[in-house]
């Protein structure tokens, strides 16, 4: 028997992410305490027009369609209730955006993770949140070009996630350590996902791809033993920052300036141009947060700042009637 609607009603919340944490391309990312979007999900079965409309976007300047087939949330949503059989059923979709768009904060996979798990709350969660990775990294593929889950899987699950098989998918899920704090900096630049992933070497040499091991495994250890003195030594990336980070004016003096204040550790968030720290205590991550912002401003960039700890919850429902 197929799964029936539980509710008239769902409002969710997705957190904004930080993907690849520097040695994880594609593969590891965490939940950000804060910022994220939020989704309206309505059963109108009096409507005329039959399968999903969305109705509101609100946060993002006018830039996202209100075209399901085009949307993010709406693929992810649709890609769901397919799944379900329920693509006849009417229901109308509202976008609020509340996090900053084109920032490298996930904000495309906040937006696809939120549009399915509001079907999944709508019809009584028949599906796990492991279930609903595929399903949200399909609308995640319509913004980025590419098939990866390293913003989708944190952003539901919540907690710093690692893929460590994409086919199938399996997700390692792992609780940041007592003390972790991070800095996020977005830089008022436009960087283009597909873009940037065009920078990225098709090949590397092996000695890299070693390093960059060696430093995951590193890193997943150091996370798992509250060791900041391993995190910090493992936040390095042979594959994507050293190609990408020139399109971030103040990279270079940003990094220095974070490590320099008692950071253990600076990169790109995604494929930018929003930068991330982690440091151990909340008054680090603060002082670390405002002197990054400093050096951008002094290039004339407008910043948005967060300092927050790891969200362990991912996508929850706000409420449902
Ligand atoms: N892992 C991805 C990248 C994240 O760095 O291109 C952005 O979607």
């Amino acid at each position: 028997m197929s799964p029936s609607i539980n509710s008239q009603e769902v409002s969710v919340f997705a957190p904004a992410t930080i993907a690849n944490l520097s040695c994880g391309y594609d593969v590891l990312g965490l939940a950000i305490d804060g910022p994220g979007d939020r989704v309206v999900l309505r059963h109108t079965p009096d409507s005329k027009t039959k399968g999903l409309s969305i109705t509101q976007i609100t946060g993002d300047e006018g830039k996202l369609t209100l075209d399901p087939f085009k949307n993010t949330a709406g693929v992810s949503a649709l890609s769901v209730l397919k799944s379900l059989g329920a693509e006849e059923e009417s229901f109308e979709m509202e976008i609020h955006k509340q996090m900053p768009f084109g920032s490298g904060l996930g904000s495309s996979a906040a937006s696809a993770v939120a549009g399915a798990f509001a079907v999944n709350a709508l019809f009584g969660e028949p599906l796990s949140k492991v279930d609903l990775i595929e399903h949200a990294m399909a609308g995640e593929a319509l913004a980025s070009g590419a098939f990866h889950a390293d913003n989708v899987a944190p952003c539901i699950l919540g907690n710093i996630t690692l893929i460590h098989s994409n086919s199938p998918l399996e997700v390692l899920e792992i609780e940041s350590p007592k003390n972790f704090y991070l800095s996020v900096v977005y830089p008022h630049l436009e960087i283009l996902t597909k873009e940037a992933r065009n920078l990225v070497p098709k090949m590397l040499p092996v000695a890299k791809a070693t390093q960059q091991a060696a430093h995951l495994g590193g890193l997943i250890a150091g996370l798992y033993s509250g060791d900041f003195n391993l995190i910090g030594k493992c936040l390095e990336d042979q594959i994507a920052e050293p190609n990408r980070k020139d399109l971030i004016t103040g990279f270079d003096e940003a990094q220095d300036v974070a490590l320099n204040i008692g950071a253990v550790g600076f990169g790109i968030s995604g494929s930018g141009p929003s930068v991330y720290a982690i440091s151990e205590g909340k008054q680090t991550a603060e002082q670390v947060t405002q002197c990054i912002a400093e050096v951008f401003e002094a290039c004339d960039l407008k910043c948005e700042t967060f300092t927050s700890g790891v969200n362990p919850n991912g996508a929850t429902i706000l409420s449902r009637r």
